[in-house]
């Protein structure tokens, strides 16, 4: 039995690894924005309740490293954690189990209303599972589970992260979707309607909200690219470059399967600077391999260690983990990325940038009916004939439904309304600024 006390609402937000802070950050801004609006309608009228929510932050220390979470606080403008469970890298089983331990006894102590996950990362699964298995009381009474980004299949369970997306969905209470393939997954797998939410993308929030400051970020000088443009006001690249990410364990931690993709990276760093941002994963297999980087832009086997971050490597060019406003900053202004990050899938279709995912699935198949990525899976030829269609044909300029920058305060207004039904107060009494609801719950 779901929690149902009158009074303020208190939701607890979990993140805990990279791409989990882009896309809590806008929740966490319209739980502000919401606490802004009800002070704002109740003042001058004290004798009114007003029932701000409480917000807890938890970040579950999955990811620690400063390039990794901290810059990321900053860069996001996202509050400091009000939790931090210290938990730090392991095999899955452990990783999950010590996320587990450690957030029971958050939850027990806190007895939030909601507890919000966000993506498909282990600290997700750890904490919804955690939390559909807890009772407050001799009721049963816990904690409303809230998925953010449910739905999403790459019908490939050998991948973590479908794993925990299967997991999480089902055992969460109220399932937001970012796209028509999520709701139908959905259904498809019987999760009733009523659970389901189509709200948008939060981590498109994000990147339509930070669109603009990331223009003021100075990693295209530091890279060496930037001409006239930046002299002129803007951080228009005069350098043609392409933008590489790869971390995926299925990629990087299998050396024949990792050369296969720089071999299938050498026509384009022949043609072009390729920025590889290395992913701590990705470093040690690179370092572990022996594996340096030639002027053709190939990995292959060398007694000497790859060295340290910015150095030119012919037509890759090594860097550490970049903050989100740098990366947003090269993604914005590449000809081309080439990747195996589902968020940059995203990404790159609100921006209009060609993307070749080195996968051989996507669990957000939206992204290449929009027309800006392409799936090129991970052998060398296949990779090399995507990069050219990519880099010969038009671009996409889709925009899929509801990535208009307003997921985050569709999520709270769901969660206030949903709260509030189940209590004596009511819900007129929340000041709004204009109505959202019915234009986003499941048709
Ligand atoms: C995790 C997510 C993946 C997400 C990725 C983004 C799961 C199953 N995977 O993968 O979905 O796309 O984050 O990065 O949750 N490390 C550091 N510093 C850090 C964090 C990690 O050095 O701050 C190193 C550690 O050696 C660790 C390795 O990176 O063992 C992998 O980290 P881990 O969190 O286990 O998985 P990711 O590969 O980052």
């Amino acid at each position: 039995m779901e929690r149902s006390e009158a009074g303020a609402i208190k939701i607890l937000t979990v993140v805990g690894a990279r791409p989990n802070f882009m896309k809590a950050a806008p929740i966490i801004a319209a739980i502000n924005a919401h606490n802004e609006r009800l002070v704002t309608g109740y003042a001058g009228r004290p004798e009114s309740r007003v029932e701000t929510i409480r917000h807890i932050l938890v970040h579950t220390g999955q990811h620690y490293d400063e390039v990794m979470s901290g810059s990321f606080f900053n860069d996001l403008n996202l509050p400091k954690p009000d939790i931090h469970l210290g938990t730090g890298s392991g095999s899955h089983a452990t990783q999950t189990a010590e996320i587990m331990k450690k957030f029971e006894e958050v939850l027990l102590g806190e007895k939030p209303d909601t507890v919000v996950v966000v993506g498909d990362v282990n600290s997700t699964l750890a904490c919804a599972l955690v939390t559909s298995k807890i009772s407050f009381d001799s009721d049963g009474s816990r904690s409303v589970i809230a998925h953010v980004e449910a739905g999403l299949r790459s019908f490939d369970r050998s991948m973590p992260e479908e794993v925990n997306r299967i997991l999480t969905d089902h055992v969460s209470d109220l399932l937001f979707v970012t796209e028509e393939s999520g709701l139908q997954n959905l259904r498809n797998e019987g999760v009733p309607a009523d659970k389901i939410h189509f709200v948008g993308n939060t981590m498109i929030d994000s990147l339509l909200h930070f669109k603009e400051k990331a223009e003021a970020s100075t990693i295209l000088e530091k890279l060496g690219f930037l001409g006239q443009g930046r002299k002129n006001g803007g951080a228009n690249s005069s350098t043609r470059y392409a933008l590489l990410t790869l971390h995926r364990a299925s990629n990087v931690d299998n050396r024949g399967v990792f050369l296969n993709i720089m071999a299938g990276l050498e026509e384009l760093a022949t043609d072009c600077p390729v920025v590889f941002p290395v992913h701590p994963r990705t470093r040690r297999r690179i370092t572990e391999f022996g594996f340096e980087f030639s002027s053709s832009g190939s990995a292959r086997k060398h007694k000497e260690n790859v060295p340290g971050s910015g150095n030119w490597r012919g037509g890759i060019i090594l860097t550490d983990p970049l903050g989100y406003l740098d990366f947003l900053c090269l993604m914005k202004h590449a000809a081309l990325v080439v990747t195996d990050s589902g968020g940059i899938q995203e990404e790159t279709t609100i921006l209009g940038i060609p993307c070749v995912t080195v996968r051989e699935n996507t669990e957000r198949p939206i992204t290449v009916e929009c027309g800006t990525n392409t799936m090129a899976g991970t052998k060398t030829d296949a990779i090399k004939d995507a990069i050219r269609r990519q880099l010969g044909g038009t671009r996409g300029n889709g925009v899929p439904k509801n990535w208009d920058g307003r997921a985050g305060e569709r999520i709270i207004d769901i969660l206030v309304r949903r709260h509030y039904k189940k209590t004596s107060f009511r819900s007129s009494r929340i000041p709004h600024t204009e109505p959202l609801e019915g234009r986003y719950a499941c048709p």
